[in-house]
């Protein structure tokens, strides 16, 4: 974990004071979810139940996408890893871009919507897609990680300069953003959630986008193993769901989408 750096907290909540109010909603929610916010060993055993390997669905699916996601994940990974080496401090980590890169080609979505950027290797995979499918726009979420200074500079790092022209970020974080993105893009075809992983912070957001999600549409979730919402979510609910690997799930049905 890296030092609390006060002044940097300082000159970030004073440049923008309307982040107070994201601070201390984290420091809520954390303390009222209190032991929901913990994985449990029933939590991960039902993850390991149900895992599957990305490849297989993939592969069964679409196999020629996921050559071509494979391609770009090389790619990406060793620009990104060249990138990221030099920054000062240690960003938060990418998510299965493979995974989401090949999702956006099968899906050829109008519209995905993502929370949680860091140096942007998942905006970065579904802006390739979307520019590859010729169609799509990406509307991103994120809190600038406020222990370092200047934060801001280092959001989307990774993503290359000429698809951030087309790229829609927003940097308040998800509870005023979303609303927004909402009314810019109320129907949603992909969303892919890595931002707040707190229990109620997970609760919170896919209640306001599940209405916008097109039928057939699909939400992927990543860290799920981090505590038992995903699950309990599924479960209630009653829908379908994947598990790739032991981080991300997928609510709604992996299939390649009917013509028309
Ligand atoms: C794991 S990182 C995202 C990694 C990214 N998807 C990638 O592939 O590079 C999580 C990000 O979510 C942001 N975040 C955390 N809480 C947030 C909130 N309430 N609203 C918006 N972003 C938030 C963090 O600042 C961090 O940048």
């Amino acid at each position: 974990m890296q030092p609390t750096n006060w002044l940097n907290i300082t000159k970030f909540l004073f440049r923008n004071p309307a982040r107070f109010g994201v601070l201390a909603g984290k420091v809520t929610a954390r303390v009222a979810d209190g032991a929901k916010n913990e994985a449990t060993d029933s939590s991960i055993g039902w993850i390991e139940r149900n895992s599957q390997d990305a490849a297989a669905i993939a592969l069964t699916i679409a196999p020629e996408l996921w050559e071509e996601a494979g391609a770009f994940a090389a790619t990406m990974n060793a620009r990104g890893t060249a990138i990221v080496d030099k920054l000062p401090f240690k960003i938060g980590g990418g998510g299965d871009y493979r995974f989401l890169y090949w999702l956006v080609r099968l899906y050829q979505p109008r519209v995905v919507v993502e929370t949680g950027v860091a140096a942007g290797w998942t905006s970065q995979a579904i802006l390739s897609a979307l520019h590859k499918n010729g169609q799509g726009e990406l509307h991103s979420s994120d809190f600038p990680y406020f222990r370092v200074s200047d934060p801001e500079k280092y959001i989307g790092c990774v993503v290359d300069a000429e698809l951030k022209q087309k790229w829609n970020l927003h940097l308040d974080g998800d509870a005023k953003a979303l609303p927004k993105i909402l009314e810019a893009a109320p129907e949603i075809d992909i969303f892919h959630y890595d931002s707040d992983k707190s229990y109620s912070g997970r609760a919170t957001a896919i209640s306001l986008i599940r209405p916008h999600l097109r039928a057939g549409g699909l939400i992927v979730m990543d860290d799920i193993v981090d505590n038992s919402w995903f699950q309990d979510y599924v479960e209630r609910e009653k829908l379908p769901f994947t598990i790739i690997g032991k981080r991300v799930g997928v609510i709604g049905t992996i299939a390649k989408p009917s013509a028309g």
